[in-house]
């Protein structure tokens, strides 16, 4: 998704922004820019493609003293990734960076056209920089014109801006798309949308809150809240990659858990619109002719394409297979043109699904990869990707590209019932609207995580764990058991709750540990009645719902419960959080589990 630096100072002003670009490219981009002010004038430079094509745009450029600048790299959602559509958008004396979706960009865009503005882009961005202009021609102050620009966005935005009128300050803004701002120890000033881009640069910073706005120049920053200037809340900034990429948690995994939130709203963004689900990615064509869909996928991946088939036969009425990728390549696997095959991978490498993948565009069907990495093998050979937008995932135990990878997928299965009009438009609206919710519904706080932290301790023993759930929590509890395999080296199976009394159940006694998926939306009655089953048999409880259950020997209460999903990502936190603090108690390396590696190439 995009990222943002910004730079006042008197080192190379390109080098500083072209630098602090690189350390942000992970989370995937497809153009990006920037605009550097110096001596009443703006340069201003952008390249399609990576970053290479910029430095070599920019070769002949330099800045000779005090200078200042600001640049992004873009991950095209309104519009197409083009030169034009790349930022910083230019008005006629200003420019801006953005990270974000501006929501009422449409009605801001016509009511400026209307006024004999011209727009260069596609973007939602550019309505920024015209309406910052229109409003400094109307009140002749580049603050007071900031201020009323930023009351007019509706969305999610980070915003830099730099303008001719005020060639000593860039203004800034923040709601809902992260930013940060520091200084070094001689005064420059820097800016960057995460601190990957500030490390090494800034020593200290400001990790800027949802409503903050102002300017900083050499003199120093100056925040506002509502109006009111705001005291200067600095953090000293590690100049440690490793720990400051930590971003002050003890593991990546625990990182990634923590960011669900924020990468899952970067998975929606542009995509779950008003009233409809939208892939620019995709042409409805696409799907034409098809009326069944086969999801090859391993591990983590599997666990989620398994979820999401529930969905696409509930909601799309399109029947959904789903294998393992390596069972899939060796069982001589009919393959029908009706079919639309589906991969799904993190790394976007894994041999076995790329395998199959080859093995099903041999047999001439349409495919969809659902993947986190851009010009991943897997990538370059479907047919057409879905990027799940999780970033960077470091911990060998996925868990951000698993929600997101959930969230593509159901985001999908809305887009497929769109085209073959298996729901009412309230219908739609409403999974939409639950969509908007589950940001919210992956926030880990403090006392959550402190409760799990405390039961760790109950469970590092006994002589197995079962994780049972019905329906889509089946594939969940799969989920939660083979993460807590993985790095607590514990024995932990996944199963459907009903499933038990066929076999499993023999095993129950007070050392078998149940951790039961029990949400109020989904067959709650029947989940509940198979746990008693185990209960009965004297199985250890650890019950995750929002109803109290009196049979627990312990309780995780939940608390969203509006819709399945908001359920199911909740929940999902739940078991993430406590295999990572059944690891850290057994003492075991969260981040680099024995025996596994991130990206599987062989078979
Ligand atoms: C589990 C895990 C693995 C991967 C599997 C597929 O935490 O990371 O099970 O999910 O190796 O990898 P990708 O998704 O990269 O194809």
């Amino acid at each position: 998704m995009c990222g943002i630096v910004g730079y006042i100072g008197k080192k190379e002003v390109k080098d500083i922004l072209v630098d602090g670009l690189r350390e942000l490219e992970y989370r995937g981009y497809d153009s990006a820019g920037i605009a550097v002010l110096q001596d009443d004038e703006i340069k201003s430079y952008k390249a399609v493609g990576k970053l290479k094509n910029l430095e070599d745009k920019t070769k002949d450029f330099a800045s000779d003293g005090l200078a200042m600048g600001i640049g992004h790299t873009r991950w095209a959602t309104h519009g197409k990734p083009t030169e034009l559509n790349a930022h910083p958008h230019l008005g006629e004396f200003s420019y801006v960076v953005h990270n974000g979706i501006i929501e009422n960009y449409q009605e801001l865009k016509s009511s400026l056209q209307k006024d004999g503005v011209k727009f260069l882009s596609q973007t939602d961005t550019e309505v920024i920089v015209h309406l910052f202009e229109k409003n400094y021609k109307e009140l002749n102050d580049p603050m007071s014109a900031f201020e009323k620009t930023i009351d007019t966005l509706h969305g999610a935005y980070a915003v830099l801006l730099i303008t001719k009128v005020d060639p000593e300050k860039i203004y800034f803004a923040k709601h809902g798309s992260p930013m940060i701002v520091g200084n070094d120890d001689k005064g420059d000033i820097h800016f960057g949308s995460s601190d990957a881009a500030l490390i090494g640069k800034a020593t200290e910073v400001i990790y800027l809150d949802d409503g903050d706005y102002g300017y900083t120049s050499q003199e120093g920053i100056s925040i506002f809240f509502d109006k009111e200037k705001k005291a200067l809340n600095k953090r000293a900034l590690t100049g440690d990659k490793i720990s400051a990429q930590k971003g002050g948690f003890r593991f990546f995994m625990e990182k990634e858990i923590y960011e669900q939130g924020e990468v899952l709203s970067d998975t929606i963004i542009g995509r779950v619109l008003d009233e409809k689900i939208n892939f620019e990615e995709l042409h409805e064509s696409f799907f034409d002719g098809i009326d069944e869909i086969k999801i090859c996928a391993c591990g983590t991946s599997y666990n989620s394409g398994l979820a999401c088939a529930y969905l696409f036969e509930r909601q799309a009425k399109i029947k959904t297979v789903v294998e393992i990728a390596s069972e899939f390549r060796y069982k001589e696997p009919l393959m029908t043109k009706n079919t639309l095959f589906v991969v799904i991978s993190q790394s976007g490498e894994t041999a076995d699904t790329l395998e199959a993948l080859k093995m099903a565009k041999r047999a001439g069907l349409k495919t969809l990869a659902i993947c986190n990495v851009d010009n991943s093998s897997i990538v370059r050979l479907a047919d057409h990707t879905i990027l799940a937008r999780a970033g960077i995932e470091k911990g060998v135990a996925s868990t951000k590209a698993f929600a997101t990878q959930v969230m593509a997928m159901w985001m999908l299965s809305i887009y497929v019932a769109q085209i073959k009009n298996t729901m009412s438009k309230d219908e739609i609206k409403s999974e939409l609207n639950a969509m908007r919710h589950i940001p919210n519904a992956v926030i880990v706080s403090d006392k959550l995580h402190e409760k799990i932290k405390r039961l760790s301790k109950r469970y590092l023993h006994g002589h197995g764990f079962f994780f049972i759930g019905r329906d889509m929590f089946f594939p969940l509890a799969l989920e939660g058991a083979l993460k807590l395999k993985e790095i607590s080296y514990l024995h932990a199976e996944g199963y459907p709750a009903g499933e038990m009394k066929h076999g499993p159940i023999a095993l129950a006694d007070s050392e078998l540990f149940t951790i039961a998926l029990m949400p109020k939306t989904l067959h709650y009655d029947k989940v509940k009645s198979n746990v008693e089953e185990l209960s009965a048999r004297d199985s250890t409880i650890l019950a995750i719902s929002p109803l109290e259950f009196e049979l627990a020997d312990d309780f995780i209460k939940t608390t969203h419960c509006e819709h399945p999903m908001s359920e199911f990502f909740e929940m999902m936190v739940i078991t993430q959080l406590l295999a990572l603090e059944v690891s850290v108690r057994l003492g075991n390396d969260v981040d680099m589990p024995r025996n596994l590696a991130k990206s599987v190439t062989v078979e």
